[in-house]
């Protein structure tokens, strides 16, 4: 991100937005009150344990949620335009176009049954008004462009390939192609590296954040991994039960978490020289999202500074500051511990902190 981009309003805006799936076995208050936003040229880590509403969240932007689910309030303002209020048609052109997004599973995400190189010429035919003149070079000549762009080796022959004929790394590229090859200004990864090697992975992320940095695209990195995220991502929204608790520039989010569920979810993070022992994982579970007796603060029923009113009174998430946290009694100063997933980012002033197994948090009083 330059400069001039970190002063510009920005590209998207995410204003105490509420999802809920109405199922059988009850109402799943899925996402409360988030607060997100993503400048041009940005790259955030959307950071959670499982089944927190990183997934339904960007859904729900796209306007690709599963029928059970409704939006209970906020905006999502995208240019100008809020992506809860628009209808299909305008999603369906913003979509591949000025958003676009990587699943975590490409094989399942690409069509089996044809070429990858047919498929990307799907995108761009889909949107031939919005890529701009043809100037003469053939939506074929294109296709192999995107693939070499991805680092496809012999892109002329590849683009006959079927997924299938793929490794699970290469389709993950040619699905950056895909979601790429319109050009838009904002992508989503969710999870773009799960299932792969840990030499692929590196290889997925070093690719996805040159292209994004290269074009100025801003990029909402989706994770469960929060090291991953810190090597990757200029700034870290964290998620927990459906409410963004956290948001900080990656190295205050680690020097200095004020959250006690970020602090945990450190402590918790392997890092390169970290043993089993030093891992402390975040005590207790996710609550069931479909309960009407959900604490205001949904880390409550897992947190040691937890006093009455963090049960009755929601802490807010200023998404406007710097380090915005959403905590009635955040943490002071640098965290201790959480010593492997500092040393994994390569912050050595901080590998002199004591180890994870010291307790995180400070018994509250
Ligand atoms: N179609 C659905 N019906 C009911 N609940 C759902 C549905 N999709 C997601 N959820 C629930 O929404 C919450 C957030 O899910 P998700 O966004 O997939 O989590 P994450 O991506 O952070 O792992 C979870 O509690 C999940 O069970
Ligand atoms: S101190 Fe209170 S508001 Fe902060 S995380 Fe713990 S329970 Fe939530
Ligand atoms: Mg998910």
């Amino acid at each position: 991100m330059t400069s001039a981009e970190a002063t510009q309003p920005p590209l998207l805006e995410v204003r105490d937005f509420g999802l809920e799936f109405r199922t059988r076995s009850g109402t799943v208050h899925a996402l409360e009150g988030v607060n997100l936003s993503i400048r041009k040229g940005e790259i955030v880590g959307l950071v959670g344990e499982s089944g927190s509403g990183k997934s339904v969240l960007s859904y729900a932007m796209l306007g690709i949620s599963d029928r059970a689910a409704r939006v209970t309030g906020g905006r999502a303002v995208f240019g100008g335009l809020d992506l809860l209020q628009a209808d299909e048609r305008t999603l369906a052109d913003l979509r591949g176009r000025e958003i676009s997004m990587i699943f975590q599973s490409p094989r399942t995400a690409l069509n089996p049954i044809r070429p990858v190189g047919q498929q990307i010429e799907d995108v761009l035919r889909r949107h031939a008004a919005a890529t701009g003149p043809d100037l003469g070079t053939s939506l074929r000549q294109r296709a192999v462009q995107a693939l070499r762009e991805v680092a496809i080796a012999d892109p002329e022959r590849r683009v006959h390939a079927y997924p299938f004929e793929l490794s699970g790394g290469m389709c993950q590229r040619v699905m950056i192609a895909l979601a790429l090859a319109c050009r838009p200004s904002l992508l989503i990864a969710d999870e773009p590296t799960t299932g792969l090697d840990v030499t692929t992975q590196a290889a997925v992320m070093d690719l996805i954040t040159e292209l994004a940095r290269e074009r100025h695209m801003a990029t909402l990195f989706i994770t469960h991994d929060l090291a991953l995220a810190a090597d990757y991502c200029d700034r870290i929204v964290v998620m927990h039960a459906g409410h963004a608790v956290e948001s900080a520039p990656s190295k205050a989010l680690f020097t200095g978490a004020k959250h006690p569920y970020t602090a945990r979810l450190i402590t918790s993070t392997p890092g390169e020289r970290s043993t089993l022992a030093d891992l402390a994982p975040v005590p207790g579970a996710l609550p069931d999202l479909r309960r009407s007796d959900l604490p205001a603060c949904r880390f409550a029923e897992r947190c040691e500074r937890a006093s009455d009113r963090c049960r009755t009174e929601r802490p807010l998430l200023d998404a406007g500051v710097p380090h915005g946290v959403a905590c009635w009694h955040p943490m002071d100063g640098p965290a201790p511990g959480a010593s492997g997933a500092r040393e994994s980012i390569g912050w050595p002033a901080l590998a002199a902190t004591p180890t994870a197994s010291t307790t995180m948090i400070p018994t509250h009083g």
